[in-house]
């Protein structure tokens, strides 16, 4: 199956899951793994804004950084500009912070309400340059749906 049409699906089990479930938590923490089992992600999950720092919240993978401050890393920087940074060389970004060694390339939604961002989505690969528009695209449209949890 085609990346786009796998995505489809994904956002259609994500708009299941989270169906009147009201827990946040449970609902990332599915989500998570939704994208984790159907892409075989290195490393998926989210940060989520508390108290002027991104803090580790429900993931997917290996054990990772816990607390990251704004502009600081890919993730930081997608906080602090509100926008999607797709990485195809992590190595060659600055102040690019490795929670793995295997990490390769990488992609960051921040999830917005309100115009504030309230947290991001980061995901990793193992793959240079693994993510492209149709990620953007459909991890966007994922992100509008967790807005709308919030
Ligand atoms: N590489 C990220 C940090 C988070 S981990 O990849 C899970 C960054 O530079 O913000």
């Amino acid at each position: 199956m085609n990346k786009e049409l796998s995505y489809q699906e994904a956002v259609n089990e994500v708009k299941g899951i989270v169906d009147g479930e009201p827990d946040l938590i449970a609902n990332l923490s599915n989500i998570a793994a939704i994208l984790k089992e159907r892409f075989g992600f290195w490393w998926i999950g989210f940060y989520l804004v508390k108290n002027d720092q991104l803090v580790l919240g429900p993931f997917q993978g290996p054990v990772a950084c816990t607390r990251i401050a704004r502009g600081k890393g890919v993730c930081g920087t997608s906080w602090d500009k509100a926008e999607t940074l797709i990485v195809p060389d992590v190595h060659q970004f600055p102040g690019h912070i490795a929670c793995s060694a295997a990490s390769n390339s990488e992609i960051v939604v921040p999830i917005v309400k309100n115009n504030e961002v309230k947290m991001v989505l980061d995901v990793d690969s193992k793959e240079f340059n693994h993510f492209d528009s149709t990620d953007k695209k459909y991890l966007e449209e994922i992100a509008v749906i967790i807005a709308g949890l919030l």
